[in-house]
């Protein structure tokens, strides 16, 4: 891993590939850049593929007031270290919130997006007290709360599930804590998206449990330029249970 200071926090990042067009392949919640391993290593022939880990999550530190907009930020200022100026973002789940939120308010440096076993919608009031509810769950009783409810929910797949669960258990509770409270609060990226003009793929898998894949139809009739892969019998880690699939459909955006 590679770090660099951003708002006086360490933000750590690993770079694979340096060819061509920069993909920044971004983590969903509670894990860490390495569940991107297998399709990252399939991709660096064709992208200069950055992985960061989140503020709060793998060797990144935490930040004051997280929120998808200050991850966003903090991607934009990975970029700047990098010299790199247009980049394509392809965010899975929480990473999906964060690649939107950096659509909103860095448009102009956004290359491509792919939007992996996320969804544009902000969290119903009912999603948003039980995140609240699970942080304070976190803070009191540890992270087993979420490892616990969500492992068996990644996928059938036991080999990714336990994949998961490894990354998780490295995670702290309270960088944990701070995600589920931000993503309580991003907002709904429906007009962001339905805008887009730079190419999006939506990939998700046919069998995901934790964010269905009808959210991903949704999406596309929302967008009808974007290419919509379903990855059939996929759950919520299509990057660990089919990494050659996965890769083919960022290829899109090369
Ligand atoms: C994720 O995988 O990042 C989360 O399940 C997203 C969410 O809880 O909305």
């Amino acid at each position: 891993m590679e770090i660099i200071k951003t708002d006086n926090r360490s933000l750590a990042y690993k770079r694979l590939g340096r060819q061509g067009r920069a993909l920044v392949l971004i983590h969903g919640f509670p894990l860490d850049h390495s569940i991107w391993g297998e399709t990252a290593a399939l991709l660096a022939a064709d992208f200069d593929v950055i992985m960061p880990d989140l503020p709060g999550f793998g060797t990144s530190e935490r930040t004051e007031n997280p929120s998808m907009l200050g991850f966003a930020r903090g991607i934009a200022s990975l970029l700047d270290h990098l010299n790199v100026d247009g980049a394509v973002l392809a965010g899975h789940s929480m990473g999906g919130y964060v690649a939107l939120a950096f659509a909103t308010v860095f448009p102009q440096r956004l290359a491509g997006l792919g939007l992996v076993s996320s969804q544009v919608f902000a969290d119903t009031p009912e999603r948003r007290d039980g995140r609240y509810k699970t942080a304070e769950d976190v803070l009191r009783i540890g992270k087993s709360v979420v490892i616990d409810a969500m492992s068996p929910k990644f996928s059938s797949d036991r080999r990714a599930q336990t994949s998961a669960r490894e990354i998780m258990q490295r995670q702290q509770p309270l960088g944990i804590a701070d995600a589920l409270r931000a993503m309580a609060e991003r907002e709904d990226s429906k007009d962001v998206f339905s805008r887009l003009t730079c190419p999006v793929v939506i990939a998700h898998g046919s069998a995901d449990e934790l964010i269905p894949f009808q959210r991903a139809g949704e999406a596309k009739e929302m967008l009808p330029a974007a290419h919509l892969i379903e990855i059939p019998g996929a759950g919520h880690l299509p990057m660990v249970e089919a990494p050659e699939k996965m890769a083919a459909a960022l290829r899109l955006l090369k």
